[in-house]
């Protein structure tokens, strides 16, 4: 069995999630490549998906959503993991504890995932909060993050991560197993 964890990143935090997952999928015995969407023009070879993007506008990056949409026939037929990445995720975020929560409450799901998810079926899809840089955001992004109190940082959570991708390793596993 091999994963790919393809990512669509615009200042590296993504990538660097979707490199950590590779990493611990690795270290559990699920053999796992992670690879920038634009690198991989064919998805044979592959047996099950970790896909993730960055969040702008309140959306995937169009790199992100474009391979998610022109692939989902494919990945209909396989195990499929999403994940985000922006100023709030479930575990961690760029703003103070009772805004991060009011913040869950009125987030949407990305558009980019709603339009594939019947087809597609993933077994989940995951917020990450990721790294909120000033020289990133332009100043009206700088005036909202002040106003709600939010800071700049790398507001990655590595245990939620990894917990994260170990529970995809065990599904794989335990597939396997059972498949086998
Ligand atoms: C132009 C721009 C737009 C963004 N829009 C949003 C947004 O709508 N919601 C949000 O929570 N974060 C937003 N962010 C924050 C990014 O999602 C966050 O910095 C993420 O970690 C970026 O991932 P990357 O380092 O892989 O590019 C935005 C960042 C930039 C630079």
């Amino acid at each position: 069995m091999v994963v790919l964890v393809a990512h669509a990143s615009e200042h590296g935090s993504t990538r660097e999630i979707a490199e950590r997952i590779a990493a611990r999928l690795g270290e559990q015995g699920v053999a796992a490549q992670a690879h920038p969407v634009a690198d991989v023009p064919v998805l044979t070879g592959y047996d099950a998906f970790v896909i993730g993007s960055a969040i702008h506008g309140g959306d995937w990056l169009p790199a992100g959503g474009a391979f998610l949409s022109s692939n989902r026939a494919t990945l209909a037929r396989h195990p499929v993991w999403l994940f985000s990445v922006s100023t709030i995720g479930e575990q961690s975020s760029a703003f103070p504890p009772r805004v991060a929560r009011w913040m869950r409450n009125m987030m949407k799901v990305p558009r980019a995932v709603t339009a594939v998810e019947d087809e597609v079926g993933p077994q989940d899809h995951h917020a990450f909060a990721g790294v909120i840089l000033p020289g990133h955001w332009g100043f009206s992004g700088r005036v909202f993050l002040r106003a709600f109190g939010g800071r700049f940082g790398d507001h990655r959570n590595w245990q939620e991560i990894d917990a994260w991708a170990m529970s995809i390793a065990g599904k794989l596993r335990s597939s396997q197993l059972g498949s086998g």
